[in-house]
């Protein structure tokens, strides 16, 4: 089965459908980064451009890595080295690089829409990673295949995702992903950090973290956005700890068996303790895995692979 689409830009427009297809090529993707030579040639001839005008060490790293293993032509353009700091805009920007031929563009921008903004304008398949307080997909979707090899199907579980949702594109990504999925999604966090009128999305909003964590399957601890904090909205990083920071004693009241998960960076010890994030429940570091496969699967689907056809490489 195929993705019927040029561009990867968010969750919500994508159909469950879809996810599974992806999922299901990820799947299969993942067994070529254990082989000896992890190389295929189905991106051969094709030519990636790595668009990053925000700083990146998971999403970079493992677009880089999946279109290597894919055997694309890819090189990566940061904001701090390319003409964007002479005052270029982004649309001439990337008109410049579709002009020397090129397939794709993973975009990284602090603008919420940006990536959208250049689907429209470009021939060349754009893929978000990650535009502004907006959406964060590829993200979401090696969230999904994490979540489906520890616990098979999410359809009802409980899941939490806990800290600054105000700002956060991953927490709306996943509220989309995981809903689409058939959990059930609860957020917390401080009332100053909510999105007005986030409830419409689906989902049940909390504030006292003690009540919410009880009876979760998964809890999904959110990155403090130091960066995009504007004044007043966070308490003191001590007071936010005391109420919202995932602590050792928190995490022993929740489910013996939850799933721990955190997108990284990981502020540690403050919105969730070390021995937590490092501890046998959680799988932060099968997020980062998945990324790989995750991103290969899309490069691949995108450029008209076909689900199920990956294996006979
Ligand atoms: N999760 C995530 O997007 O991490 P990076 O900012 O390091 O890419």
């Amino acid at each position: 089965m195929r993705v019927e689409r040029k561009d990867l830009l968010g969750i919500e427009n994508l159909t469950r459908n879809e996810i599974e297809i992806i999922l299901d090529t990820a799947e299969t993707m993942k067994e070529i980064s254990e082989r000896a030579i992890r190389k295929v040639p189905y991106l051969r001839g094709k030519t990636v451009v790595n668009l990053f005008f925000e700083p990146s060490t998971r999403t970079l790293a493992s677009f880089a890595l999946a279109e290597k293993r894919l055997s694309a032509d890819s090189f990566n353009l940061s904001g701090s080295s390319s003409s964007a700091l002479k005052g270029e805009t982004l649309l001439d920007t990337v008109r410049n690089l579709e002009a020397m031929k090129i397939d794709f563009v993973v975009i990284r921008h602090a603008m919420s829409g940006a990536a959208y903004f250049i689907a429209e304008r470009l021939e060349a398949s754009v893929i978000n990673a990650g535009d502004g307080t907006h959406e964060h997909p590829t993200q979401a979707l090696l969230d999904l295949l994490s979540l489906k090899e520890r616990l098979g199907n999410i359809k009802d579980k409980k899941v939490l995702i806990v800290g600054d949702i105000l700002h956060s594109r991953v927490a709306r990504s996943n509220i989309w992903a995981f809903k689409k999925m058939g959990a059930k999604v609860s957020l917390c966090g401080p009332p100053t950090l909510m999105p007005y009128k986030i409830e419409n999305m689906g989902v049940e909003v909390s504030y006292n973290l003690d009540e919410a964590i009880q009876d979760m399957d998964v809890i999904y601890v959110l990155r403090i956005q130091k960066e995009r904090q504007r004044g007043g909205l966070l308490p003191s990083l001590r007071e936010y700890i005391e109420l919202y920071g995932i602590t050792l004693e928190r995490f022993e009241n929740a489910k013996d068996d939850v799933v721990i998960m955190h997108p990284g960076p990981i502020n540690r010890g403050i919105e969730i303790d070390p021995r937590v994030a490092d501890g046998t429940n959680s799988i932060i570091l099968d997020q980062v895995t998945n990324g790989v496969a995750v991103r290969m699967a899309i490069l691949y689907l995108l450029s008209g692979g076909k689900s199920g056809e990956v294996s006979e490489a």
